[in-house]
């Protein structure tokens, strides 16, 4: 999650000198991201930087969830089929949670999809071929919101990939719970008559049935709940980052310190719970 609310108050000298150095490290990271410029209006480059910034603020807090991910990926690449070549990441931002020594020495083709690739994306592809950004937005409405003359909510889609017989692998890499956040802002500045959470469920609901339509083992590791914390470690916030769209039961849980203490102010921190789960019809219809 890369969008902490709730609370929290800065304060202190050294919080603010803090917080002027984070704040040009990521000017300068948001410099070199790569992001249409539409997209850079609606928010995303931006909501990219700012992920990327706290991944290294965090990234002690980080790593365990980092390497979750990575084992799980692994589980499912041994189960792609051997004639297929190709590996679609969605939401692979800097790659912090993906095995990638692995995926490259076992795919021809890996394609990095992400609306914004920060600099960590764009290095790892200039350093192998094998590596393709894929610039595009998952949810399907970010043209129609970048675009004035749009006169209603646009209706979430998308089929990014789908029709690639190579792809042998997808996984949607901690992308779900981030897929509403821009488009809520916009259609709540431009409809603000919209039943929100019913926005955000179709958006989350499009990705699952993404998801679900290529033929390959296809992982979702993704939020299922948000916990906030407060100094004397007591749950204060329940929320559902998935705005109550159903998720399959995953074969694997665990907690994500996403804001450990120190990353917000007064000793507060927020815990997801992320759940790694295959969706693919092939699976499901086994399972
Ligand atoms: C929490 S970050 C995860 C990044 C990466 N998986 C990692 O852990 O290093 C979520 C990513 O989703 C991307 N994203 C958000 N909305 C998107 C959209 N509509 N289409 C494509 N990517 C999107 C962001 O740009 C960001 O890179």
């Amino acid at each position: 999650m890369c969008y902490v609310t709730g609370p929290f108050r800065l304060s202190g000298a050294d919080l603010f000198h803090w917080r002027r150095v984070a704040m040009l490290r990521e000017f300068l990271i948001s410099l070199r991201t790569r992001c249409a410029p539409a997209f850079v209006r609606l928010g995303y480059r931006y909501a990219a930087v700012a992920c990327v910034g706290r991944a290294a603020r965090c990234a002690a807090a980080w790593a365990p969830h980092q390497e979750s991910s990575r084992r799980r990926i692994l589980t499912a690449m041994a189960e792609a089929p051997a004639d297929r070549d190709t590996a679609v990441i969605l939401g692979a931002g800097p790659c912090l949670d993906l095995p990638m020594a692995e995926l490259l020495s076992r795919f021809r083709r890996v394609l990095l999809v992400d609306i914004a690739h920060p600099p960590a994306a764009r290095q790892l592809a200039r350093r192998h071929a094998a590596i393709e950004l894929l610039d595009y937005d998952l949810t399907g409405v970010a043209i129609a919101l970048a675009n004035d003359g749009t006169l209603a909510p646009p209706t979430p889609s998308c089929t990014v990939c789908q029709d690639d017989g190579d792809v042998g692998l997808v996984i949607s890499a901690n992308l779900i719970s981030q897929l509403p956040l821009v488009p809520l802002r916009q259609v709540d500045k431009r409809w603000p008559n919209t039943d929100l959470p019913a926005y955000a469920r179709a958006i989350i609901r499009a990705h699952i049935d993404h998801l679900r339509g290529f033929d390959c083992p296809t992982l979702l590791i993704g939020d299922v709940q948000r916990r906030v914390i407060d100094p004397d470690g007591r749950v204060t916030e329940m929320e559902d980052p998935l705005f109550g769209a159903d998720l399959p039961v995953g074969e694997m849980e665990w907690d994500w310190t996403v804001a450990p203490v120190g990353e917000l102010s007064n000793g507060w921190s927020i815990i997801n719970r992320v759940r790694a789960v295959r969706i693919d019809r092939a699976y499901c219809v086994a399972s």
